[in-house]
């Protein structure tokens, strides 16, 4: 890649005014039982905003299908048609369903990478285990039992395993994985929705987070692997098909062997931008704070090629009369 074609360090900072879109257009319909109207609100509001970054960004991982009257599938160009040509993968409201019952954990969330950067992948199943940065390469193993890997994690860490805690989807599939962890001794966080930010909290100290294991969304995953691979944490995934019909979906996007462990490097490459603005409070983020003239967000926003991490909380003025807040104009 050409410098020319490097991703300007200044596009991270684009990227966070994406999801702050996306976030306070979800959060005008936080607990009002709609799910749908708030994802259409983020999947609008964030098409909107990518549109005007200066960027040849092409949909890798999107929302919805050309068919839908909002959407922002996959294959959609995106961004000004100028600039580098970049893969985005995008969820504009991971926890629609948390939302639209004022739950917590939604987030709105995008990653960009140089062209070949992210791993195309079905929205199918995918099982995950995750942990954040400044660990000893390969101390976690999707295919080791959880007692295994949470020991490993507790010598390294120099802690109790009663001391760790698992993140994890509150499913009836990891009923199993519930009971080895606590067998094991550690604690477990069930998170009713929101993997992408079960695994990004893994990276963040202060969340409580200390591994993410289970199956969750593949899509959900790549957006978690961006992350990470900014902040030099680990992950292996593993994509968990139910049908042939998800197997032939995994063939269609080049994955043959669906057996296949993907570390993060198989998943999230070259130069990656991850960011993310939370919608209702989680283990990751505060969510959006209205008021009658005007809204706060609190965002992450995360650079490969520095390890930058920045946290962001913005403050954004009203501007029209109908009580929207469109265009995040927001003091850093
Ligand atoms: P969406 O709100 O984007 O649909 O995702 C919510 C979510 O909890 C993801 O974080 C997770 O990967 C996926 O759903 C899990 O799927 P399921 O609800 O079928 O277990």
């Amino acid at each position: 890649m050409s410098s020319d074609e490097h991703m300007d360090r200044n596009l991270a900072l684009e990227a966070v005014r994406v999801t702050e879109a996306a976030a306070l257009a979800a959060s005008q319909f936080m607990g009002r039982g709609d799910d749908i109207a708030a994802e259409q609100a983020a999947i609008a509001a964030m098409r909107r905003t990518l549109n005007s970054l200066a960027i040849a960004g092409s949909v890798l991982i999107g929302e919805g299908s050309e068919d839908d009257a909002v959407s922002l599938p996959s294959g959609a160009a995106v961004g000004g048609g100028e600039g580098p040509a970049i893969d985005v993968a995008v969820d504009p409201l991971e926890g629609a369903t948390v939302t639209a019952l004022g739950g917590p954990n939604a987030i709105s969330v995008l990653a960009m990478a140089s062209k070949g950067g992210l791993m195309p992948v079905p929205d199918i199943y995918m099982e995950k285990i995750a942990v954040g940065p400044d660990l000893p390469a390969g101390i976690v193993s999707l295919d080791a039992p959880p007692a295994d890997n949470l020991r490993a994690l507790a010598r390294v860490k120099g802690a109790d395993i009663a001391d760790l805690t698992v993140g994890m989807l509150d499913r009836p599939r990891h009923a199993g994985l519930v009971a080895a962890v606590r067998e094991a001794g550690a604690r477990v966080m069930l998170m009713q929705d929101g993997d992408v930010s079960g695994v990004v909290a893994t990276a963040e100290p202060l969340s409580g987070v200390d591994i993410f294991m289970g199956v969750g969304g593949a899509p959900e995953g790549i957006l978690a692997a961006a992350a990470l691979r900014c902040v030099d944490g680990q992950m292996q995934a593993r994509l968990a098909p139910r049908s042939n019909e998800e197997l032939e979906l995994a063939q269609s996007v080049g994955i043959a062997d669906v057996d296949r462990i993907f570390t993060l490097d198989d998943m999230a490459s070259g130069e990656v931008m991850f960011a993310a603005t939370g919608v209702t409070t989680g283990s990751l983020l505060r969510g959006v704070r209205r008021f009658s003239d005007g809204a706060v967000t609190y965002s992450l926003v995360m650079r490969s090629q520095t390890g930058t991490v920045r946290r962001i909380e913005a403050h954004h003025r009203l501007q029209s009369q109908q009580g929207e807040i469109p265009e995040p104009a927001y003091h850093i």
